[in-house]
């Protein structure tokens, strides 16, 4: 089956699922490819978190109406260390919120849009192959219920994630790839019991991070601090939530028990591709950039590079293509400050793991205790930490 749209989007995540819905507002055409099955997309537990302006941009495209309903506004965080908990009130600091309302959520949303409108979305595609970014007219093939696809496009947009196979386009003498790895990694857990905290906790402790977000009045979401090469098997229920009680442990508060649903490990790091743009081929979200999660960044991003993608891509459409020509350094720009701010939370939050010399453990641990100390002790810290973690304007 021939198609021929403006764009062709690669991979129906948070980013592709967005953009497609930014790009019909505007009356542009497109074609989006996901070589899972929608099944698959959608038990992916990630993310949890939305910024101000991530919820300003789903409002303005109509996206938001269960999110209104279902998600929790959170006017500030708990900032823990070593049992000593202070609530960073970012209603009082800077004015703003975040909603916590899972990705997961998020990606229904868009899903369930995509199927009222009748949006031409292919999921369990097979073969899914981007040529010819480099030339005058891009192609998109793929295989799709045994039938082959080719889809005739002016751009190609890569959503494809971490793994997907756009970044690859780009030639390797143009592409370099900023890279940084953590000797940590965060065992997730999802838990049916009510949270025991109004706001999320995030807490440094000697034995390692650990936190307490949510999904809902019913669902609790926690994390701990493992060792990467640490394996899900080696550890119980009995055992996470002896070690959840460890590092939240405060005086006068207890952590609710409730039976785990699923617990998965996820390595941590940082990357970053030098450009987002090559010839008629255009990154957006993980596909250009990753972030450990500890400022819950990674989702955010992904919504602030395709609301700038999109807006850009209309404009070339009508034959303005100044937005797009600065596409990738715009969102390059921004995305170096939330990398600065993840590693900044990353590093204060966890201690130091195998990769760091055991002499020196010691030292950092407690300068980082002293970070945190100071920055829960500090409005100018508190304002900076506030600014940062409740999103930076999208422009
Ligand atoms: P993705 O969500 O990765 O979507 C990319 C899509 O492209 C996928 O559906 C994939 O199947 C598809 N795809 C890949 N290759 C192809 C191909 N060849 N053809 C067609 N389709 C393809 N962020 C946080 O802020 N907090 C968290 O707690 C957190 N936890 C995470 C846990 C995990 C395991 C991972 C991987 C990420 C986590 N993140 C978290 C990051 C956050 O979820 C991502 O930043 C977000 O999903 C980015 O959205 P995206 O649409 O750019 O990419
Ligand atoms: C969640 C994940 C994060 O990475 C974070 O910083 C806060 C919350 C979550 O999954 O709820």
């Amino acid at each position: 089956m021939q198609h021929r749209v403006p764009v062709a989007i690669v991979g129906a995540g948070p980013a592709g699922l967005l953009l497609g819905h930014i790009l019909r507002a505007h009356g542009v055409d497109f074609v989006l490819v996901e070589h899972r099955s929608r099944d698959h997309v959608l038990s992916r537990i990630r993310a949890g978190v939305l910024e101000q302006a991530s919820v300003d941009v789903l409002d303005r495209y109509g996206l938001a109406e269960r999110l209104h309903t279902d998600g929790l506004v959170h006017g500030g965080i708990h900032l823990q260390v070593e049992g000593r908990r202070t609530h960073i009130d970012f209603e009082d600091l800077v004015g703003r919120t975040v909603t916590v309302y899972g990705q997961q959520r998020v990606v229904e949303d868009l899903m369930a849009r995509h199927d009222e409108l009748g949006s031409a979305v292919f999921y369990g595609a097979s073969d899914v192959t981007p040529s010819g970014v480099d030339g005058d007219a891009p192609r998109l093939e793929f295989r799709h219920d045994g039938e082959d696809h080719v889809v005739q496009a002016d751009f190609v947009i890569g959503t494809d994630g971490y793994h997907g196979v756009c970044r690859g386009l780009i030639p390797t003498e143009i592409l370099d790839v900023a890279e940084r790895s953590y000797d940590a990694a965060w065992l997730g857990i999802l838990a049916d019991v009510a949270p025991s905290t109004d706001e999320l906790i995030y807490a440094l402790h000697p034995d390692g991070f650990g936190m307490h977000s949510m999904r809902s009045p019913t669902v609790s979401r926690l994390y701990l601090q493992v060792d990467p090469t640490d394996d899900i098997a080696n550890w119980s229920d009995e055992r996470i939530w002896a070690a959840l009680q460890e590092r939240l442990g405060t005086a006068g508060w207890t952590l609710t028990e409730g039976p785990i649903t699923e617990k998965s490990i996820t390595p941590m790091r940082s990357s970053v591709a030098s450009t987002l743009a090559y010839g008629r081929l255009f990154l957006a979200g993980d596909a250009g950039h990753i972030v450990p999660p500890t400022g819950a960044k990674g989702l955010n991003a992904a919504i602030a590079d395709v609301a700038m993608l999109g807006e850009a891509l209309a404009a070339a459409n009508g034959g303005s293509d100044g937005l797009l020509a600065s596409y990738s350094r715009r969102a390059l720009e921004r995305q170096w400050k939330i990398q600065y701010f993840s590693q900044w939370m990353t590093d204060m939050l966890h201690t130091p793991g195998a990769e760091t010399p055991e002499g020196e453990r010691p030292f950092r641990y407690r300068s980082r205790v002293g970070q945190l100390a100071y920055v829960t002790g500090s409005r100018h810290a508190q304002q900076t930490l506030a600014e940062q973690y409740t999103g930076l304007a999208i422009e």
